[in-house]
Order: C-alpha cells, then sequence, then structure tokens
C-alpha cells in the first residue's frame, strides 16, 4: 500500500532493557530518529501514536537482582522509573511508555502464544541442554564455558573458542562449567515449543519483495538470512523470570524474550487505549490496514523486527497489520571506539542530563545519525556544533532579529509588504521555502541527517539575508526598508521554526511562542507555521535560545573517557 492510502501512523522504539541506564548508542539508534519522525507527523497534523516502554524478562536482569540482592521485579521497576525520567529530560515523545512486566503485557502475550499454539503453528521439541545443579537452572550458550575441542583452550566460550576462532555446539565442549559460579554442567532433556520459521521463509520474502523503499542495511540482512534458510527457533526457555507459557504442565517455562517483548508495543497500545477511555481503540491501531506501522530499531535488532515478528503476527489467528518499514540504525562509536556498557565506555543519559540541556546533544546526535553506516560522537564535536551551529548560526540570528524589533519597533512585527519585494528579499524568501519542501521531503523517507541539512541551509540563508539586507544600516537612513528587511526575516524564522523544531523541541517551542503563533506546534502547527505573520503582530520577549558552552565543560568529559582507553 503507498503512504498515501494511510490514515494514520503508529510508530514504535525498541523496547530498552531495564538492565541499565540509557546511553548515546541507544538515543542515536532507536529514540531520537523515531522522535524527530513522530515530532515530524504531529507537526503536519498527521494522527500518529508513539508508542515504547521497558523490556525486562531475560537472564541478564536476573543476574543483576542476584548481584545487588533485590527481587528482579524490584530492580526492573527501579530502572523503569529511571529511563523513563532520563527520556523524559532528553525530549522524548512517548504517548505511552509501559513495561513487560505489567499484567497487561502477561495477559496479551499469553493471549498470543495460545492462539498461535491452538492454530498448532509451534512444534514440540526435545533437546538436551546444559543444566547447573548447584544453580537450578538451564543455561544459555553465553553462559557455558570449557576446554575447547580443537585446540585445547580451557576458556572456550559456549559457542566459539577465541583462541582458535572455531565455533562449536556447547555440547561438544570438554569440561563444561557455568560462566556464573564454575560449577560443573550436566547434559538434561527438556522439552520446547518452537516456531518453524522456514514455513514463513516465502511469506516473509513476499513480504519483503513489496518494499524495496526500506534502507539497504535491513534488506541486506534478510536476504542473506534467507540464504541460510530460516530455522526452527525455540520461543519456550526454562527460567523462573519471564511470561508463564499459558498451558498445563508448563511449570517453569516461560516465552523467549524476542517472542513476547515485541508482543509488548501491542500491550502498551492497549494500556494507552485503557487510559485513554477507548479499551477497544487499540485494535484501529493494529488491526486495521489504513494503519502504516513503523519499527526504528538498532542494527541488531533487525532479525526480530524484520522477520520473527512479522511471521508472528502473520500467524495469529486474527487479522494483524505488519510493518510498512523498519528504519535500522547502525552503531555510534564514542570518541573513535566501540561503547561498551561493560567497561563503562559509554556517556549516560542521565549523566548528560545533570550537566547539559537536552537540545544541545539531540541536535549533534542528529547531525551525526549512523543512518547508513556506524558513526562516531565526540565532545569536541559537541561543543563545535553547540557554539558554531546551534548557537551562532541559528540563536544568534534568532536573537538579533528579536532585539532589533523590540529596540526600534515596539516588539511588533514591521511593516513588510509585497510592493517593498527586492530581488533580494524574494530570493531569500523562495529559497527558504524550497528548503522547506526538500526538508520535508526527506522527514518522509527518514533521511533525518538530510533534513537536518537542509535546515542548515536554511539557516544559512537568513543569516546572509540579513547581513546583506543590512538593516542596522538602513535603520539610520530608511527606516521603512529597515522594517520591511526585519518583516521578511520574521518569515525565515517562522520556517526555520518549524524545520528545527522536531530536533530541537525545547528551544523551538519558545520560538514559536515568541512568535506569537496560536495553535499548538504539535497539533498540525504546519498550517499556521505555512501562513505570513502578518505586519502589527506583538512578539514575545527572547532569550538566549542555545548558550555557549566552554571547553573546561567537555574535558572533564574528555578525560573521563581518555582515561578509561590508557590515554
Ligand atoms: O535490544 C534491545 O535493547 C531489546 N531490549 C529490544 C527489544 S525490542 C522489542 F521487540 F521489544
Ligand atoms: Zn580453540
Amino acid at each position: 500500500m503507498s503512504s498515501a492510502s494511510f490514515k494514520r501512523t503508529l510508530v514504535t522504539s525498541a523496547l530498552p532493557y531495564a538492565n541499565g541506564e540509557i546511553h548515546l548508542g541507544h538515543l542515536a539508534g532507536a529514540y531520537l530518529p523515531a522522535d524527530i519522525y513522530v515530532r515530524y507527523l504531529r507537526l503536519r497534523g498527521e494522527e500518529v501514536l508513539y508508542i515504547c516502554g521497558s523490556d525486562e524478562y531475560g537472564v541478564p536482569i536476573t543476574l543483576t537482582a542476584e548481584r545487588v540482592g533485590i527481587s528482579p521485579k524490584e530492580l526492573v521497576d527501579r530502572n523503569y522509573a529511571s529511563i523513563k525520567k532520563s527520556f523524559e529530560g532528553f525530549g522524548m515523545s512517548f504517548d505511552n511508555f509501559s513495561q513487560t512486566s505489567r499484567e497487561v503485557h502477561t495477559q496479551t502475550a499469553q493471549a498470543f502464544f495460545t492462539d498461535l499454539h491452538d492454530q498448532g503453528v509451534f512444534i514440540q521439541k526435545t533437546t538436551e541442554q546444559f543444566y547447573s545443579s548447584s544453580q537450578k537452572r538451564f543455561l544459555a550458550d553465553r553462559y557455558i564455558e570449557g576446554t575447547c575441542p580443537k585446540c585445547g583452550n580451557e576458556e572456550a566460550r559456549g559457542d566459539q573458542c577465541e583462541e582458535c576462532g572455531s565455533t562449536h555446539d556447547p555440547t561438544e565442549l570438554i569440561d563444561p562449567r557455568s560462566v556464573l559460579d564454575n560449577s560443573p554442567l550436566e547434559l538434561r532433556e527438556t522439552t520446547h515449543w518452537f516456531l518453524p520459521l522456514g514455513d514463513w521463509q516465502e511469506k516473509l520474502k513476499d513480504f519483503l519483495g513489496r518494499h524495496p523503499e526500506w534502507k539497504d542495511n535491513v534488506l541486506r540482512y534478510c536476504h542473506g538470512w534467507f540464504a541460510d534458510g530460516l530455522l526452527d527457533r525455540a520461543m519456550t526457555r526454562d527460567l523462573g523470570w519471564g511470561v508463564p507459557v499459558p498451558l498445563p504442565d508448563h511449570e517453569g517455562k516461560v516465552m523467549f524474550v524476542w517472542f513476547e517483548a515485541p508482543i509488548g508495543y501491542i500491550s502498551a497500545t492497549i494500556e494507552w487505549a485503557a487510559e485513554n477511555g477507548k479499551p477497544e481503540a487499540w485494535r484501529t491501531w493494529w488491526q486495521s490496514p489504513d494503519t502504516r506501522l513503523v519499527h526504528f530499531i538498532g542494527k541488531d535488532n533487525i532479525f526480530f523486527h524484520a522477520l520473527l515478528f512479522p511471521a508472528i503476527l502473520m500467524a495469529h489467528s486474527e487479522d494483524y497489520i505488519v510493518p510498512d518499514n523498519v528504519p535500522a540504525n547502525e552503531f555510534l562509536n564514542l570518541e573513535g571506539q566501540k561503547l561498551s556498557t561493560s567497561r563503562g565506555f559509554a556517556v549516560w543519559l542521565p549523566d548528560y542530563l545533570e550537566k547539559f540541556s537536552p537540545d544541545p546533544l539531540r541536535y549533534t546526535l542528529a547531525r551525526n545519525l549512523p543512518e547508513s553506516r556506524d558513526m562516531n560522537f565526540t565532545w569536541e564535536v559537541f561543543l563545535a556544533r553547540n557554539n558554531g551551529e546551534l548557537g551562532n548560526n541559528f540563536g544568534n540570528l534568532i536573537n538579533r532579529i528579536f532585539t532589533f524589533i523590540h529596540k526600534y519597533f515596539g516588539g511588533r512585527v514591521p511593516e513588510w509588504s509585497e510592493e517593498m519585494m527586492t530581488d533580494l528579499d524574494r530570493d531569500a524568501l523562495e529559497e527558504v521555502a524550497t528548503d522547506l519542501e526538500k526538508w520535508a521531503g526527506h522527514m518522509e523517507k527518514f533521511e533525518i541527517k538530510a533534513a537536518l541539512e537542509t535546515c542548515f541551509h536554511a539557516g544559512n540563508v537568513g543569516n546572509t539575508y540579513f547581513t546583506d539586507s543590512a538593516p542596522f544600516l538602513s535603520r539610520k537612513t530608511d527606516m521603512e526598508r529597515c522594517g520591511h528587511s526585519l518583516g521578511v526575516t520574521i518569515q525565515i524564522l517562522r520556517q526555520l521554526c518549524m524545520m528545527l523544531a522536531p530536533v530541537v523541541p525545547f528551544g523551538m517551542e519558545k520560538l514559536w511562542g515568541w512568535l506569537g503563533m496560536e495553535s499548538d506546534l504539535w497539533v498540525g502547527g504546519w498550517q499556521e507555521g505555512n501562513r505570513n505573520i502578518p505586519s502589527g503582530r506583538q512578539l514575545g520577549k527572547q532569550e538566549i535560545l542555545f548558550p555557549k558552552l566552554e571547553q573546561e565543560a567537555i574535558q572533564v568529559e574528555i578525560d573521563r573517557l581518555q582515561e578509561m582507553l590508557g590515554k
């Protein structure tokens, strides 16, 4: 279906694990681009719902909880609250940010599982897996180590030996033991429900075939998996912390996180609908073919969103929509190195927000998004973007124009008119209007970096126009001309404000107000934003939108990271 035939858009961002804080890598991958896109749609007056929540099951969470000495539920609730708070501080505009450990999710995921089970979609298989009697649990590959059957390295990982590079099945390891407490492991039989993904391969291929417009990286990965052939995937696990499998005699069995977590998008929508007093409204978002579903994710989630979850949605006996696009981003490096959360080599959002405001980070990340390849974040670039681009290019322009109008025109938009237009005025206005159109075109295609470049260009047009039309000179000789030029720059600001708003919403909401706009920027502000601001309108009193930062402010951050790198 072409996007013109859709009536509304449901946007999701990958549910972050409630096992720690959000860092810059997360933001650049699944969150900031989605929030920018959602804000763009709201500005355009589109019907949009933005859903997220935290992903709260799985082994790593139980291990952290054990280490901290609290229950997994206490841990995820704590982390949920903190993640939610930092997302709010960063300006993420979710309509609902839920949790997968809530009752609504248990019910939704269980109903999904039952539906697929009752239709005979799953197959049951008994396999042998490693069991730790000391910990009373089956262990996943990454918690198993032993002696490499090929080279004798005593610390080979469950599925691979880092010494000789060979891969193996964990059962081939000699003296297998638990990474967690070094205890020996025994093989035990266990029975699980598998999704025979191979049965869905042709359908999934057709589905992807209808989306040649998807990003190359996503299509490339998927075709790679098709070439290998999709395998049966276990949808259940032997664990205590997860959504219980809703079948008799399944004590101790929970759902595989990647089966239930994406269903979390649906649960969060159901919760949102109920909270808004329209309990059935979720169906419009998930079961109406005129809803467009878009999943924003990082590249490590492609398999689950482009193949596994669509297969689950297709398998359900009711008609669910499948994603219309899965814009996946590559990774963000930090100061030229890979981020490492285990080593603490990252910039954590709560730390950032304690010292700086959100807009400069949103702007810097948006300028540098890893849309088609891995990108790098450095504090020096952050400083340069804040001071040079936000401060000088945009902030100064806004400040100069407002100061001028308040000082010489009583804060009212001066007389400007068609009769007074020169080529200089006309060219500047046309160029900015063209940029605005191009900007929207990029946004529609998730080309956020390109959109921002267009906006940056429009900022330059505004600055050049201000210099060339020189109201600071005409003020002394021709007050009418001076006023006219300022009236023109106000129109440029109005358009710049829309282009910048999804990226730096905190600053642009203020500017929108100072410009005396009446509509809500995020409820179709586009309409009013595309109309001229008339002469005579009283403008608000401006303040500095993007204060300059000093080198010292970022030097602390640079030093901390360099120290970790041993430099
Ligand atoms: O990679 C991650 O952070 C996962 N927690 C994403 C889950 S997305 C969705 F399917 F829940
Ligand atoms: Zn080896």
